[in-house]
């Protein structure tokens, strides 16, 4: 349950929708300006020495464009990008199958990184640093191990949990980017770039609508364009306006200023059963009754950067803005009607 709300299940028609809308180079490729300064310096640092690019480690909550960089990176460097996924390697011969597949310079591409089982993770550790796989073969007095030569490779890992990535594991990537929430002005122009791909005619102030309420996210933001544009084309000739974005968003329960269940839930508590706080980490996990981790790295942040909660040395505190988020005043009573 708990992965499950931090990274959304796609489905094949969804894949396919991001695909199209996914960004294929650095330039169209919107905010994140320090993330992308220090990859594009790396590839065309790397691309001059006709070296293989340093292992890179993307970091950030779900839906901020960890994979698309990681395809971005691949098409930089013309290289074949080889996708797996930390879970889905279940022993350390899946792991040789992988690398030794690759050619000199390829990318490998593993998503959730963190929750690669530890027994796979101390053979990523040679291969990363050396490029030598040592595989213990036969079992019993026959074992022993031999050594697999392996191309020259990067590797990329994405993680929505940067907290949980082991101390060795994390030394050995040269480069490590943390993707932030996206401003509302990153993201009206990312709506209207899918806007454009997809044929949907947006004015400005859609677009704003959009983004304002997509929670800092781009996956979000285009799939309530997806939405919207199904609106429009049923009630509003096609073309998306705020007013129309309003409805169209009404209609589907999206909330006005971009919050998600979850985030509810973890204002609502700290106002409700802990008076605002101050409260620790710990009691706020067990109360919303989400992992204290993914508080911190997935829903935080958000809340944070959109002025709701402040982290204190006492705990986490709401804000005023966040009573008022709620009808409430900042002592907890509801406000009178009207005001
Ligand atoms: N910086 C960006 N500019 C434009 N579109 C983006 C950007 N980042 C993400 N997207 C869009 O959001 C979708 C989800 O991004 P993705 O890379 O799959 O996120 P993550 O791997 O971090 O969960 C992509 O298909 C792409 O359309
Ligand atoms: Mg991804």
């Amino acid at each position: 349950m708990t992965e499950q709300h931090a990274t959304e299940v796609l489905n094949e028609r969804d894949q396919d929708f991001e695909l199209t809308l996914r960004p294929g180079r650095f330039e169209d490729f919107v905010g994140q300006r320090k993330v992308k300064d220090r990859l594009e310096l790396a590839v065309e640092a790397a691309l001059h020495r006709k070296d293989v690019l340093d292992h890179v480690m993307l970091s950030g909550p779900p839906g901020l464009g960890k994979t698309t960089l990681a395809y971005i990176l691949g098409s930089a460097m013309d290289v074949n990008v080889k996708t797996t996924s930390g879970p889905v390697i279940d022993k350390p011969g899946d792991l040789a199958g992988l690398l030794t597949g690759l050619e000199r310079g390829d990318i490998l591409f593993i998503d959730e990184i963190h929750r690669m089982q530890k027994t796979v993770e101390e053979y990523l550790y040679s291969a990363m640093e050396d490029f030598v796989l040592d595989i213990m073969i036969d079992q019993g007095p026959n074992a022993r191990s031999i050594r697999l030569d392996l191309p020259h490779f990067t590797l990329v890992g994405a993680t929505t949990r940067s907290g949980l990535i082991s101390a060795p594991l994390r030394s050995r990537f040269g480069l490590t980017n943390r993707l932030d929430y996206y401003d509302a002005d990153d993201l009206t122009v990312i709506v209207k770039r899918s806007a454009r791909i997809l044929n949907v005619d947006i004015d400005d102030e859609g677009a704003v609508e959009l983004a304002s309420r997509s929670r800092g996210t781009p996956r979000i933001c285009n799939n309530l364009l997806r939405r919207v544009r199904d609106y429009a084309q049923v009630r509003a000739d096609n073309h998306i306006t705020r007013p129309v974005a309003d409805k169209a968003l009404e209609m589907l329960d999206i909330d006005k200023h971009g919050l998600d269940e979850m985030d509810k839930r973890i204002l609502e508590t700290l106002i409700h059963k802990f008076s605002g706080g101050p409260v620790g980490i710990n009691s706020l996990s067990v109360s919303v009754g989400e992992e204290s981790g993914t508080i911190e790295e997935v829903y935080e942040p958000y809340l944070i950067q959109e002025g709701y909660l402040t982290r204190t040395a006492k705990g986490r505190v709401v804000t005023d803005l966040c009573y008022k988020r709620f009808g409430l005043k900042p002592d907890g009573r509801e406000m009178e009607l009207g005001l």
